[in-house]
């Protein structure tokens, strides 16, 4: 007998919102998880109507403190077995923070929370309770980014010197705030958003890329926070010079003026032996260069367990369930291997068994933390005029 499906409810997605719908084709992905529940709205009446008119029959609920208290009387099978919170950023901490002490799994949007004193303190509770939490950054679900992170780890590039690590949109060039679109006036609110504004939202990505690829950590940073846009007021083009906890150095930079680019997000790793270029928007491959030697660009799937070059490939990483190269994998994709990694943590949890959480196969809550304490450092460095600023 297979095992039943998880039960996930949603906290936030309704009408209008944008990441929970990829997170629910991503939950739905393997048949062996489900949206059931949802508490999709702050305003009790919305978010009831809302939950009734969702594509297939859901329990709604009128807040998300409502279905933590209902849901957890229910029997196991029934109630929810994790959470997903797709609300902007101000209201992470909250509901996590209640979830948690309710015993129920958390999978949590980026960025964590709005202050370093939250993520710190949600960190200490997923720590007090030891139970699963994972954190949404979901370019880290491509294959290509695992097998970025097995190539950077194997000692093929050498010593990491140099990385540039970037997230470029275009699509706040303007004052789209004013136009009515939700997506937009939230992101450029620093209590909703944080105090960062393309740092946050997308600085946050590029910083995780580079450390989930490349094992490595920012120390110290060196900022400059802008705002090109008149009237607003946080930033909307986020660079910081970083230094690695190797003694190498990075760029982690972000930017959402910058039109033409789309979702841009991409890193390259320069080595003392070579190099390594990779981009979400292309993500079926990645290409490597070493000295002397023809580019070498690895398709997705079309890489032996041992092609003579890159050595053996962890088996874990093999047998990754995917679809044949050529027929592309992408966001949808990605998300669906962090939920699945996720999944297979909250069945060992609720079984009493050992599991991971360990930031190898999702970024977990101290994943989070780091990422808000990055943004932190930046944003004071900015006020310092670019002094460094520890992490
Ligand atoms: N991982 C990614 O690649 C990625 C991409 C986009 C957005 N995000 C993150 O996802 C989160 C949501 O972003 P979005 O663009 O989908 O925002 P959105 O504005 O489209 O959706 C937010 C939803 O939350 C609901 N909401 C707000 N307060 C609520 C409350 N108290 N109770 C219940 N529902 C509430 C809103 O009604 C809306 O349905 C943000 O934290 C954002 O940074 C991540």
């Amino acid at each position: 007998m297979p095992p039943r499906p998880l039960n996930v409810g949603l906290i936030g997605g309704g009408a209008g919102a944008f990441i929970v719908h990829p997170h629910q084709r991503a939950i739905h992905f393997d048949g062996t998880r489900r949206v059931t529940a949802a508490a999709l709205h702050p305003d009790p009446q919305v978010a009831l109507r809302e939950a009734e008119q969702w594509a297939f029959p859901i329990r709604g609920y009128g807040s998300y403190d409502e279905m933590i208290a209902t849901e957890q009387k229910l029997p196991v099978g029934e109630r929810i077995d994790y959470a997903l919170i797709v609300t902007p950023n101000h209201v992470h901490f909250d509901p996590a923070m209640k979830c948690i002490a309710a015993g129920i799994p958390v999978f949590c949007e980026k960025p964590l929370t709005v202050t370093l004193d939250e993520s710190k303190r949600l960190a200490a509770a997923v720590r007090e309770h030891k139970i699963p939490f994972g954190v949404a950054h979901t370019y880290i679900g491509h294959w290509t980014s695992r097998l970025s992170r097995h190539i950077v780890r194997s000692g093929l590039l050498g010593e990491i010197r140099w990385v540039d690590a970037y997230y470029l949109q275009g699509w706040l060039a303007d004052r789209v705030e004013d136009t009515g679109l939700v997506q937009a006036e939230w992101r450029v609110d620093p209590k909703r958003a944080g105090a960062s504004g393309a740092g946050g939202d997308i600085g946050t990505h590029a910083l995780m890329q580079l450390r989930y690829v490349t094992g490595l950590d920012v120390q110290r940073v060196s900022a400059r926070l802008e705002k090109f846009v008149s009237g607003r007021a946080i930033d909307d083009h986020f660079t910081t010079y970083c230094e690695l906890s190797n003694g190498g150095k990075a760029l982690v930079r972000s930017t959402q003026i910058a039109i033409g680019h789309l979702n841009n997000l991409g890193i390259e790793i320069n080595g003392t032996k070579g190099s390594l270029l990779w981009r979400g928007e292309e993500a079926e491959h990645l290409t490597i260069r070493l000295p002397g030697q023809p580019d070498r660009t690895y398709w997705r799937g079309a890489v032996a367990a041992n092609d003579g070059f890159l050595g053996d490939l962890p088996d874990d990483l093999m047998a990754e369930p995917t679809i044949p190269p050529g027929h592309p994998e992408a966001f949808h994709d990605a998300f669906a291997r962090l939920h699945r990694c996720f999944e297979q943590d909250v069945r060992a949890y609720q079984a009493g068994e050992s599991f991971d959480c360990d930031g190898s196969k999702y970024a977990n809550v101290d994943d989070g933390r780091i990422g808000i304490a990055f943004i932190t450092a930046a944003v004071q460095s900015q006020k310092r005029d670019g002094a460094w600023v520890e992490v």
